[in-house]
């Protein structure tokens, strides 16, 4: 069966991803690495592409054609050759484009062999500017075994930017928890402005990451935890703590907020029906996230009874397992419109 995509996934959640693809008919041909697969599709990789930009698969993270298989018993030097010759024509010469290269297994050989005199020699004979942060154009290359699988795309069409969808940030040296990079990649992936100045309802704050983050930009931020935040937020003016849990706050007449976030350590049911009920303080042009922790066994039902809960107060705008989430799914909320 000759591949015609490689789909990526946690391999935590293999189940899920594979029940994605063979729900758009999808068969696997290889698994070339855990929660990587060489997939057949029935229609073209770009059908499957447009479908998903507009209606994204949860645990899919990243999609990538497959066009030209070639053997890598020729060596390195004769797949950056034969690369150049099939793909040079097929680069928009006006739009920036990147390699991105994937290899897997035990191979002696590093992405950066293939990336660099690659990317190079597409540059020099398309007229294609090099730009690895922000492509418009991927040409994307798996190492497996003795394949190396390639595919030119749109970012667009991939799910993510990011080879594979490992999507990493800088660490920061004031950064309080890893769980920052959590809502940095959910506001990056659902494309979310959070309103100015606007006011924040941090929920399961502590030790204070998402808090920092609301910070920076620049929200005014209400943390709820009965643990303490970390001491940089404690001097910190807009920023009010209330050591309480989710329920008390709410027993407690909450005020009403632009933005909601809920990283709270608890079962995705509980947490779902918490966020239900502080869906009427949110506003109506406001916006929600929540991470919904997932059980080891049976995680799909789990997922299914939290969005249904939550689909009774919300509009859901976006459910994804992220790079950064754990045994989660963050979920982009909306409030109904009336
Ligand atoms: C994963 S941590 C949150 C990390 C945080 N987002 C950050 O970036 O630092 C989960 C937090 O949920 C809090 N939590 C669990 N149950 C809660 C409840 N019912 N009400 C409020 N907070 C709760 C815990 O105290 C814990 O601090």
């Amino acid at each position: 069966m000759i591949p015609n995509v490689i789909a990526t996934a946690d391999p935590d959640f293999a189940a899920a991803a594979l029940a994605e693809l063979q729900k758009v008919g999808g068969q696997i041909s290889q698994e070339l690495a855990p929660g990587i697969w060489a997939v057949q599709l029935p229609g073209d990789f770009f059908a499957l592409a447009e479908q998903w930009r507009q209606n994204p698969p949860i645990f899919v993270r990243h999609i990538c054609p497959v066009q030209t298989i070639l053997s890598l018993t020729d060596g390195v030097a004769e797949v950056v050759e034969t690369a150049v010759t099939t793909f040079t024509h097929l680069l928009e010469p006006d739009w920036p484009f990147s390699v991105q290269t994937r290899v897997l297994g035990d191979l002696a050989i590093k992405p950066f062999d293939i990336n660099k005199p690659l990317s190079q020699k597409l540059a020099d004979a398309s007229g294609a500017p090099l730009d690895v942060r922000e492509p418009f154009q991927i040409l994307s290359v798996v190492l497996a075994s003795d394949s190396a699988y390639l595919g030119l795309s749109l970012a667009v069409n991939n799910l993510s930017d990011w080879a594979g969808g490992v999507r990493r940030f800088a660490r920061e040296k004031e950064q309080i928890s890893r769980a920052e990079f959590k809502l940095l990649e959910a506001l990056e992936v659902f494309g979310i402005e959070l309103p100015p100045r606007g006011r924040a309802l941090d929920l399961g704050a502590a030790p204070g990451g998402w808090t920092r983050v609301l910070r920076q930009k620049e929200q005014y931020v209400t943390a709820v935890d009965p643990a303490w935040l970390h001491a940089s937020l404690q001097k910190d003016k807009a920023v009010r703590h209330l050591r309480l849990t989710a329920e008390e706050y709410l027993a407690d007449y909450p005020d009403t907020y632009d933005v909601i976030v809920n990283d709270m350590r608890l079962d995705a049911r509980d947490s779902a029906r918490l966020m239900g009920e502080y869906g009427r303080y949110l506003y109506p042009h406001g916006l929600a996230l929540i991470t919904l922790k997932l059980p080891e066994k049976r995680y799909d039902s789990a997922l299914d009874h939290a969005l249904n809960i939550l689909r009774q107060h919300f509009t859901i705008a976006g459910a994804r397992q992220l790079f950064h989430n754990r045994s989660e799914v963050t979920v982009y909320l909306k409030p109904v419109s009336k």
